[in-house]
Order: C-alpha cells, then sequence, then structure tokens
C-alpha cells in the first residue's frame, strides 16, 4: 500500500499493546511515524525493540494543553505538517458504579475525552489535505457491561466527538473511530484479575469461556488485528467514509 509512503503519523499511546501494532504497521507502510506516549518505560522498551529511523518518540501527556501545543510546533517545523492522527491513548479502572470514586471517573474522563480533544484540536491547523483523524472507542461504547460505567460513557462520548469534528472538517479531513472488541493486552488481563480478585468469578477459565464465547470469530481480536482495521480506515480505500465508526470485534457487536 502507497498510501501512507513519506506520511506524517501520529500515534498516541503509542508505546502500548495496540499502540506499538499501529506504529509498526504503518511502518511497515513506509510512512514516518510519531509514537506519542506518557509512560517512559514502555517507550523505552519499545525504542529498544524497534531502532527504525521513521519512529520518532515523544515522552508527552496529551491531557496537559502546553504540552500538547508546544509538541505541534515542533512537528509543524520539523515536518511541515500532519497526514493522520490516530487517537488510540486511553484509560480504563474497575468499579460498581457506587463505588466509583470521583477521582477514577476525573482519570478516565482527562484521557479518554481531554486528551482526545486537545490532540485533535492543535493538529487541525497544521493538517495537511486529504488526512484523517482516527478515534479509537470500544465495544464498552456499543454494549453495556458491568463495572466500567464510566469507561463506557467515554467511549460514547469518542463516537459523538468523532461525528462532530468530521462534520466541521469535511470535505478536507476525515474523522472515523474503530471500536475494538476484547483485545488480548494488558487491559484485559487486569480486569481478569480484578474481577477474580473481588470475588465477581471464580477462575480465568470461567471467564474466558464466557467472554469467548461472545465473540463468533471465536478468539479475541490481537493489536495486530485492530492495527490492520486502523490502517485500512486511514487508507484511500475508505475515502468517501467520515464520520463513521467501525466495529473490529470479531463479530461480538454488529451494529
Ligand atoms: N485492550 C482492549 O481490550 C481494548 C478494547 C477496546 C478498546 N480499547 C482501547 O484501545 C486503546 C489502546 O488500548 P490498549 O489495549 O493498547 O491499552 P494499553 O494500556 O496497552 O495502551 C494505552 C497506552 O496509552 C498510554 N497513555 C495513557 N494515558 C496517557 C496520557 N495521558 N498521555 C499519553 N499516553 C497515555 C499508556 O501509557 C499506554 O501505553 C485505548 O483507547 C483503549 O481504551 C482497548
Amino acid at each position: 500500500m502507497n498510501d501512507f509512503k513519506s506520511k506524517i503519523i501520529i500515534v498516541t499511546g503509542g508505546a502500548g499493546g495496540i499502540g506499538q501494532a499501529t506504529c509498526e504497521a504503518f511502518l511497515q507502510s513506509k510512512a514516518t511515524v510519531l509514537c506519542v506516549d506518557n509512560n517512559k518505560e514502555k517507550i523505552s522498551k519499545f525504542r529498544k525493540a524497534n531502532d527504525s529511523k521513521n519512529l520518532l518518540f515523544f515522552d508527552l501527556d496529551i491531557t496537559e494543553e502546553k504540552k500538547v501545543k508546544d509538541f505541534y510546533n515542533q512537528v509543524k517545523s520539523d515536518h511541515g505538517g500532519v497526514d493522520h492522527l490516530i487517537n488510540n491513548a486511553g484509560v480504563a479502572t474497575l468499579n460498581l458504579c457506587k463505588d466509583l470514586s470521583v477521582d477514577d471517573w476525573d482519570l478516565v474522563m482527562r484521557v479518554n475525552l481531554r486528551g482526545m480533544f486537545l490532540m485533535t484540536k492543535h493538529a487541525i491547523p497544521i493538517f495537511n489535505d486529504k488526512g484523517s483523524i482516527l478515534n479509537i472507542s470500544s465495544q464498552a461504547a456499543r454494549r453495556a457491561q458491568r463495572f466500567t460505567s464510566h469507561y463506557n460513557a467515554s467511549k460514547m462520548g469518542v463516537i459523538g466527538f468523532t461525528r462532530a469534528v468530521a462534520l466541521e472538517l469535511a470535505p478536507k479531513i476525515r474523522v472515523n473511530a474503530i471500536s475494538p472488541g476484547t483485545i488480548g493486552t494488558e487491559i484485559i488481563d487486569n480486569e481478569i484479575n480484578w474481577r477474580i480478585n473481588r470475588g465477581y468469578e471464580k477462575t480465568r477459565e470461567e471467564v474466558e469461556h464466557d467472554w469467548l464465547h461472545r465473540i463468533p470469530m471465536g478468539r479475541y481480536q490481537m493489536p495486530e488485528d485492530i492495527a490492520k482495521a486502523i490502517v485500512g480506515f486511514c487508507s484511500n480505500t475508505f475515502s468517501e467514509t467520515t464520520g463513521e465508526t467501525l466495529n473490529v470485534s470479531g463479530g461480538a457487536v454488529m451494529e
């Protein structure tokens, strides 16, 4: 695919599970990839694992406006503009709504919504024509699930934001979202352990049996599956699609 040759791609949360796979998928398409993350340890591990000269790392908290502005000033002076922005950084915590702390609520809203907003707002002035913004939502926006009322609300918010900004930026920039299903990353491992430790489930096998049962394709999707979909959705194949949310959940969500 030549759609991304020499294009400037920004991936937030780029040192995490889906983020790394996405950076690597764009690198294979000969893009220049700017990996943005606020976890120094993850950045350092990823840097060691992939020393491509087209992969650049930025230790940046996307919720801090001044730092986001400084980042885009640097992008403009070093690269001239942005072609594709992947708003992938996200956090999740777990609790029943009645036990959820305001701190947890605020953290999830801050990263999943404020961070996406700031990264988008300050990218718009330097976006190149025919670019796209791809926001990562979740099946949690499409289907109720326990313990994540704040996360579900934030990921619904991602879809609403996607549609409104798609209207504002058409026809110059497409804005779409992807809703991953259950992805084999740390987030899922943490959730399974949390459910067992709190006594909501007995064993890992029980949880996994229940979850896998709900996925018609019969397996968790992997970060590479989501990365492929992200690259595809940003490509010219989808040049006429904007404001849309694509489920990549192995059929767990059909809507
Ligand atoms: N794993 C799943 O099952 C799943 C399912 C649906 C949606 N998602 C969504 O996919 C996206 C990626 O998730 P993942 O599974 O790869 O998780 P992950 O925890 O592996 O990656 C998330 C990355 O975001 C970074 N990050 C967090 N806060 C940040 C901030 N303030 N500034 C910059 N970076 C920050 C983290 O350091 C981490 O590297 C998230 O938006 C998540 O909500 C994940």
